[in-house]
């Protein structure tokens, strides 16, 4: 049995996030999503909001999210993750994932699998997601409709 962790912010899940689980879903026996929490940033959406978000998008129990704080590779050994597994958009996604993946190699072995993103959600960010929106635009088609909802309960 495989287990993979999936890490990020998903502040907030994208089209893109949820392709990748989707696909992950398919590929491994068990999938965390491990949503980074830094205690000295302010998220736009809070952990439990972001927990909220992903049982919308998959349904209740399909999959498991955790919050963490810390090292990445201590993480999946606490969770018992057998592998790492990670979206690639554009080239500079590769510069930053190669290297964080040697780096989580180096540090315990433990492998990681990049996959790369279905070519129409190539340039969606989270970043991008609240920078559009927070200037009026439109964000639906980049986004879960339960995203597009709880972002428009925030205005
Ligand atoms: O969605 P993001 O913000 O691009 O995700 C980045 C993330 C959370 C995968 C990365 O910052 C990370 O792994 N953070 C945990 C801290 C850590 O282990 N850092 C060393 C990475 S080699």
């Amino acid at each position: 049995m495989t287990t993979a962790l999936c890490p990020g912010s998903f502040d907030p899940p994208t089209n893109g996030h949820v392709d990748v689980l989707r696909r992950s879903l398919d590929l491994f026996d068990r999938l965390i999503i491990g949503v980074v929490v830094n205690p000295s940033k302010q998220p736009f959406f809070s952990l439990e909001e972001r927990k909220a978000l992903f049982e919308g998008i998959f349904g209740v129990g399909t999959v498991e999210v955790i919050g963490f704080d810390g090292l990445l590779v201590d993480v999946a050994k606490e969770v018992g993750a057998d592998v790492l597994v990670k979206g690639l958009r554009e080239g500079a996604d590769f510069e930053y994932e190669m290297a964080m993946a040697h780096m989580n190699r180096h540090l315990t072995g433990i492998e990681t699998v990049l996959l790369p993103t279905s070519a129409e959600h190539r340039f969606i960010s989270s970043s991008l997601v609240r920078e559009v929106w927070r200037l009026g635009g439109d964000v639906a088609g980049l986004v879960p409709s339960v995203v597009l909802d709880a972002l428009e309960a925030k205005r």
